[in-house]
């Protein structure tokens, strides 16, 4: 239970609402290469979901593995949903430049915007590994052309 209006008249206890993410299996630790995105979709199947996580081989915000430097992210750019499929950069460990209006994103800081129209992080895929294996648990940032990222 969460306070609405806290101190106030008006004040009455609520329950909290709780968002379950679905915990995904992704890919094996051991079958990525370094540098090369592996594709996946997460949360679900719909529109936006297209996901990608890469080995960068330097440590990351968010970052799982011995090095913690596997991190996934969504490929909808947050300015107008450009695709940024393709565009991850080994030599910046960046993904972009989106090709509508060249939003440019930090894989090793959360997503956060290097340049371009953008003014919101890329959402980052937030993972867990179990041994060799890797799985999607949530997502940090809202998608692209999503008002909730669970109803797609
Ligand atoms: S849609 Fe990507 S910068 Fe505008």
């Amino acid at each position: 239970m969460i306070t609405m209006n806290a101190g106030t008249p008006q004040a009455k206890e609520v329950p909290a609402q709780i968002t379950e993410y679905p915990r995904k299996f992704v890919a094996k630790l051991s079958d990525l290469e370094p540098d090369v995105p592996f594709d996946f979709n997460y949360p679900d199947e719909g529109e936006y979901s297209d996901n990608m996580v890469v080995k960068m081989g330097v440590k990351a915000g968010g970052g799982i593995g011995p090095d913690q430097d596997v991190v996934a992210f969504n490929y909808a750019c947050t300015h107008q949903g450009g695709s940024l499929y393709d565009s991850y950069k080994a030599d910046t460990k960046s993904m972009g430049a989106c090709p509508l209006h060249l939003s440019t994103y930090d894989l090793t800081r959360h997503g956060i915007l290097i340049s371009g129209q953008a003014y919101q992080s890329l959402p980052q895929i937030l993972l867990e590994l179990d041994g060799d294996d890797i799985y999607a648990t949530g997502i940090f940032g809202l998608i692209f052309g999503r008002k909730d990222n669970l109803q797609g």
